[in-house]
């Protein structure tokens, strides 16, 4: 007699029901398939058959099974930011966060004005399993209680990726728990579910210090990149244009409270891509004309600082307006109306950035979303609920899941024309 004591609705194909039992003391699952007939109501009534308790789990409706909810613990290393959270995935599909607990490395990296990649791996060594145990006490719930353990396995700076995800596999066989390993990309791309309860599909907008695309966000494990930079992501240009001018690292948020002073005005920098067909993003040039301004106005005054990031700011806001308002049309055109535009990523901190955002939505007659600045930035707390979302999915990996540098959330997306991004994820 079968004994499952774990159990996930793998696929829901057409009439068909695939579930991956799991066996006590079996690692692996057994795939087992349901016919049209086994669906709803015959579910229900089908107490006889040894497999009743996954029938226990699911309420089946619109194609979606629900389990029964689920503690999932997430662990994020890919970049300067330690972190780790639990959180509950509900049978209805909402989440509910326990604990998130982020160490963001700025004091260790500040001195060299960037990301140090050999610095970033060694500090998490340092702080991973005390960020983890934090989170774990916050959270009230034990390592017994967890359905999964989720590390985001890239892309991003693979020294940090690796010790996340071995981590996050010791976690696993210590406590015979499956692993998810998940694309950080996806992970920014389903916390609207997280926070807002958002539907199928949405239009994404990501940018970070690494990265600057508009997804089409149409279901767990389906993306479609719309567009994408061609050279630097958004928040490496602002990171860039902070430090020619001599202001702290890092520098979105410096330029940003520097621009508040300044005239956007005093200098007419370049509006890269506008107008054109494909939804595709460029900074380079960009930061290039700031660079040369600045060189040729040196030695600089604070005003001359000032109106140099706000004309660059006002570049920025103008050329992404058009960009994202083609990706949104390009969106519409596929997949229908979008249910938001979603913002995430570090960069849409920016006030002024939210606002053209805002503007953006409206021309597209849809509504704007943001989560809150913690759930935006990387945190533990989105790689968690990613891995929540495929684990009730079935969606689950075995201890060979490999850490990656690089790894597109759409693997079907090709590098545009003129691409010269040699950063992950393009
Ligand atoms: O998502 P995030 O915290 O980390 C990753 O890059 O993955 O994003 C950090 C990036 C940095 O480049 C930072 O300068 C930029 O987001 N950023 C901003 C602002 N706050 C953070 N850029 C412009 N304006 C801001 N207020
Ligand atoms: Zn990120």
């Amino acid at each position: 007699m079968l004994e499952p004591d774990r159990f996930w609705l793998n696929q829901n194909r057409g009439s068909d029901l695939l579930f991956d039992v799991f066996l006590k003391a079996n690692r692996y699952p057994l795939r087992i398939k349901f016919g049209g007939l086994l669906r709803s109501k015959t579910l229900q009534a089908d107490t006889q058959t040894p497999l009743w308790p996954i029938a226990q789990g699911l309420i089946l409706g619109n194609d979606t099974a629900m389990l029964a909810s689920s503690l999932v613990l997430g662990i994020e290393t890919t970049c300067d930011e330690t972190a780790a959270a639990v959180i509950e995935r509900r049978s209805d599909g909402t989440g509910r966060i326990l604990s998130n607990v982020v160490h963001s490395q700025t004091e260790e990296h500040a001195a060299f004005g960037g990301v140090v990649p050999e610095i970033a791996a060694r500090a998490h060594v340092d702080l991973l399993d005390g960020i983890v145990g934090r989170a774990m006490k916050q959270s009230g719930v034990g390592f017994a209680q967890l359905a999964a353990v989720a590390a985001a396995a890239g892309p991003g700076l693979i020294g940090g990726v690796i010790v996340g995800l071995t981590t996050a596999k010791a976690i696993a066989m210590v406590h015979d728990t499956p692993l998810i390993a998940v694309n950080h990309l996806e992970a920014h791309a389903l916390t609207p579910r997280l926070t807002d309860a958002l539907e199928f599909p949405y239009c994404l907008f990501l940018a970070s210090g690494g990265h600057t695309q508009t997804v089409a966000v149409v279901g767990v494990g389906n993306y479609v990149r719309l567009g994408t930079t061609v050279d630097d992501a958004m928040g490496e240009a602002f990171d860039k244009v902070a430090k020619m001018l001599g202001l702290p690292y890092p520098g979105g948020p410096e330029v940003e409270r520097t621009a508040s002073g300044g005239d956007p005005n005093r200098f007419a920098f370049p509006r890269p891509m506008l107008g054109r067909a494909d939804a595709n993003f460029s900074l380079s040039g960009l930061k290039t004309a700031v660079r040369n301004e600045a060189s040729r106005l040196m030695p600089l005054q604070p005003q001359d600082i000032s109106d140099l990031c706000a004309s660059f700011q006002a570049a920025v806001l103008e050329s992404m307006a058009d960009r994202l308002s083609v990706g949104l049309r390009l969106f519409r055109e596929r997949f229908g109306a979008p249910h938001a535009l979603v913002a995430a990523g570090g960069v849409a901190a920016n006030q002024a950035i939210r606002g053209a955002l805002q503007d953006v939505a409206a021309k597209a007659q849809t509504r704007l979303i943001i989560p809150p600045p913690a759930l935006c930035t990387d945190n533990g707390a989105m790689i968690a609920w990613a891995g929540a979302e495929r684990l009730a999915l079935g969606l689950i990996d075995t201890m060979d899941a490999p850490p990656r540098a690089r790894w597109l959330l759409d693997e079907n997306a090709i590098a545009p024309a003129g691409f010269a991004n040699t950063r992950a994820g393009f």
